[in-house]
């Protein structure tokens, strides 16, 4: 099958150009301008951008939290991933107590295989660390799992101590790995957390006051020193504060291979959205919490100075009806997640480039070809150039619309940007050459989404 995407403007992390893509089967085969070429289908792009599919190396599905189940499996948050022009997914994989983390890989695998619309790659989750998981890193390698998350956070439940984080680190020296860190001060916050509660500030805003930034602060600061000691690059995901962000940029001026991302819900919403009337706040809690509001701007510089390289969502969608509620009367238990996965590539789009924050290549560096450098996909996905797969969106930049949870398709019964109006759509979203999504018409199916071996950390 050979699809001819016409008269469109290309975009790439490096180049804007008018030019025609041609795609022979899963391929790119040429770019170029007026290309005389025979095609079994033609898309016209005029007016419209042409775009890599996105990546979003941050998300999960079907993952237990707080005695549930975020709410999309990898069939609907995958479906909702290709709706909103993302066309992989790096998903967290989780080792249970007591399980090699080749177990908890196959687990994962399990609940993709056969589901998912768009390619999926893992990353791991480590909850204990020990000679056993030290090795399981070096075989998960081999099997195209490259990256590993270590959390600082959440004592009894996944939080690590600082000889474990070392150790993890040591080794990712050795095979190639990279160590993603949750950064937030565990012991610290779950203190405040209980004093909170024993004075009876139950409501969904002491979420925040109990995670105070600097105490991501100080844990990122602790991530990145103890990478450097370790002579490794370390990535901190969901980075949600200036404070945060300040130690990144402290250690990268001092020459430190510190990485960072941010997600839409810290440059689009606050800590005041903690504070709606009743239990409304609920539906805003997640870990890291949203700031207040003035640290947005911070995020903002930080993404165009590239001390910020990604953005991804942290996708973890919990209803509010039935899960949420889990956390009336102790903020605590209200499970911990924002849905965003079909948002990401329009809110950074209009509230990026059409807000004029962020060149449209930029843009396509953030969403799609930074995450795929970073965790070993590119070039094979990431840009569009001959040979890369035809993971393509075709992008009207004018269309309005309005987000609500009454038109998305994740399947989660509130969205976090209700009401918010937007410009940009992805009119047509091509995974490998074939088309999931034209207009309001959805082709995917499930399983047509292949799992992806990840390159080695390419630092
Ligand atoms: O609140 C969040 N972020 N939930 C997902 C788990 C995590 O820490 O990424
Ligand atoms: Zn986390
Ligand atoms: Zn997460």
């Amino acid at each position: 099958m050979r699809t001819l995407i016409r008269g469109g403007t290309v975009v790439t992390a490096g180049d804007t150009a008018r030019a025609d893509v041609l795609i022979d089967g899963e391929t790119v085969s040429a770019i170029g301008r007026g290309l005389e070429a025979t095609a079994d289908r033609v898309i016209d792009a005029s007016d419209r951008y042409v775009m890599p599919g996105g990546i979003d190396a941050h998300t999960h599905m079907d993952m237990p939290f707080g005695g549930t189940f975020s709410a999309d499996d990898f069939e609907s948050g995958t479906a909702a991933a290709a709706w909103g022009g993302t066309t992989t997914i790096v998903d967290f994989a989780i080792q249970d107590f007591g399980e090699s983390l080749q177990a908890g890989f196959e687990r994962w695998m399990a609940k993709a295989t056969g589901k998912a619309h768009v390619d999926y790659g893992f990353h791991m989750i480590i909850r204990e660390v020990n000679d056993q998981t030290l090795g399981g890193m070096d075989a998960l390698i081999g099997e195209g799992v490259t990256s590993f998350k270590l959390f600082m956070a959440y004592p009894g439940v996944f939080m690590l101590d600082d000889a474990s984080i070392f150790r993890a680190m040591q080794r990712t020296s050795d095979n190639g790995g990279l160590i993603m860190m949750h950064a937030e001060n565990g012991g610290a916050i779950d203190v405040l957390v209980r004093r909170y509660l024993d004075e009876g500030r139950t409501e969904p805003i002491n979420h925040a006051l109990t995670r105070p930034a600097a105490m991501e602060g100080e844990a990122t600061h602790r991530a990145v020193a103890l990478a450097r000691l370790a002579g490794v690059a370390v990535y901190i995901v969901h980075l949600s504060s200036r404070d945060a962000l300040s130690a990144v940029v402290e250690a990268r001026d001092r020459g430190a291979a510190a990485f960072a991302e941010t997600c839409p819900q810290y440059l689009f919403l606050s800590q005041d959205d903690l504070s709606r009337p009743g239990f409304e706040g609920a539906k805003y809690v997640c870990s890291p919490p949203l700031r207040p509001r003035d640290h947005q701007e911070d995020l903002w510089n930080g993404l165009v100075q590239d001390d910020l390289q990604i953005v991804s969502t942290d996708h973890c969608p919990f209803d509010y009806k039935d899960q949420k509620v889990l956390g009336r009367g102790d903020f605590s238990k209200i499970p911990n997640g924002l849905p965003g996965v079909e948002d990401r590539y329009t809110v950074l789009f209009d509230g990026g480039v059409t807000a004029g924050r962020i060149s449209l290549n930029r843009f396509v560096e953030l969403v799609a070809t930074a995450p795929a450098r970073m965790f070993g996909l590119y070039p094979r996905k990431g840009t569009i150039a001959p040979g890369s797969d035809a993971d393509i969106v075709v992008f009207d930049p004018a269309a309005e619309r309005v987000l609500s949870a009454s038109t998305h398709h994740m399947r989660v019964d509130y969205s976090c940007f209700e009401g918010m109006r937007v410009r940009g759509r992805p009119e047509v979203v091509m995974q490998r050459g074939e088309v999931l999504v034209a207009g309001d018409q959805f082709h995917g199916r499930p399983g047509q989404g292949r799992f992806l071996k990840r390159g080695p950390f390419p630092g």
